[in-house]
């Protein structure tokens, strides 16, 4: 069985071709042109998708060393997502899927995040807990199977990575923000200012990172002069990072041991984040299984979406044959 899967649900075009679970192909095309606005530009992602993806069908067809018509099957990001980049992935796979008359399986973007630690390591059980932290969504899994979780705590604002890229902005430097925070903190000292970890304390697994970039925006102001000087750079980034990463790790290894999980996996772009892998690697001293996906599986790629869909055909019985179905931009709570 050959998925062919499309994922252009924000500003990466990625299509793969999936075999069981094995990964043929997965091509991942980013779009340089938001770094010039300092944030993703819906109508530019629209139109980027518009034109990266058939080119990229083509290429990832021509990776996986298969034509159009050993394809079995299309999967497709379905929701959340910016509206108009859903459109064009789901019409362009509606399309492939009527021409060639192929089963078409909408797969949720987040879910797809949740389960790319089986993509990763096959040894994986159930149940786990999954920390999805990206630029638009943070939030916490208690995966039972594939097709059973519950949403135990998500962020009630800012997404973690969104905190990243903000506060980047406020201290001048460049679009995404995270990883140039993550480059500069480590030359900085993390103790240097104490920074708010909000809710850490708080008895749930919600987050909430927008008062961190308040507070960062006034202490700005009211001690620098800009252009801040490199080694203030450096400290403000290792601070900011060390205040976001002690409570990510903080609340999932909370919900790991209220729910007495042993597994643990960490999906989504913010998982790029030297501190935060070297965080939480530091649990497997307790006997925690640490498990963080290759970086072509932990943004946002295909690979994970077909990967979900092969289960969903191994799971159901749908036929999959409705091509009425909508996309939908909204985040989900539980399942
Ligand atoms: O999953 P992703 O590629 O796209 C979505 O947001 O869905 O994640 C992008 C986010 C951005 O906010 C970016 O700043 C953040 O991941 N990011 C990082 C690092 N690399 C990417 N944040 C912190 N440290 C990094 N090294
Ligand atoms: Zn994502």
């Amino acid at each position: 069985m050959n998925i062919l899967a499309i994922e252009s649900s924000c500003d990466d075009t990625s299509i793969a071709v999936i075999n069981k679970n094995n990964v043929l192909s997965n091509v991942i095309s980013s779009q340089p042109i938001h770094t010039d606005y300092g944030g993703i530009v819906p109508e530019l992602a629209s139109r980027a998708h518009i034109n990266n993806i058939s080119s990229l069908t083509l290429s990832s067809l021509k990776i996986a060393d298969i034509d159009i018509k050993s394809v079995d099957a299309i999967a497709v990001t379905s929701e959340p997502g910016l509206m108009g980049s859903l459109i064009v992935g789901s019409s362009f796979a509606k399309g492939l899927s009527l021409k060639y008359n192929l089963p078409l399986i909408p797969v949720n973007h987040i879910e797809g995040h949740i389960y790319s630690g089986c993509l990763e390591d096959e040894t994986l059980e159930f149940p786990f807990i999954s920390l999805v932290v990206s630029g638009g969504h943070t939030s916490l899994f208690l995966v039972k199977s594939y097709t059973n979780f519950e949403t135990i705590g998500m962020t009630k604002d800012d997404a973690a990575g969104e905190a990243f890229d903000k506060i980047a902005k406020l201290m001048g430097l460049g679009y995404p923000g995270g990883p140039v925070i993550d480059k500069l903190a480590k030359e900085g000292n993390p103790t240097e200012y104490d920074f708010p970890r909000s809710m850490i304390n708080t008895d749930d697994f919600d987050f909430s990172f927008s008062g961190l970039k308040t507070s960062v925006r006034y202490f700005i102001q009211k001690n620098f002069e800009f252009p801040l000087k490199e080694k203030d750079k450096q400290n403000l980034a290792a601070s900011v990072q060390s205040a976001i990463v002690d409570v990510l790790k903080h609340k999932t290894y909370k919900a790991a041991k209220k729910y007495k999980v042993k597994n643990i996996v960490i999906g989504g772009g913010v998982s790029a984040n030297s501190l935060l892998r070297n965080s939480f690697l530091k649990l497997e001293d307790k006997g925690y299984k640490i498990v963080l996906p290759k970086m072509e599986y932990c943004i946002d790629n295909a690979a994970m979406i077909g990967f979900l869909a092969n289960k969903k055909i191994e799971h159901s019985d749908n036929k999959f044959n409705n091509l009425t179905f909508r996309v939908s931009s909204r985040p989900m709570r539980s399942k």
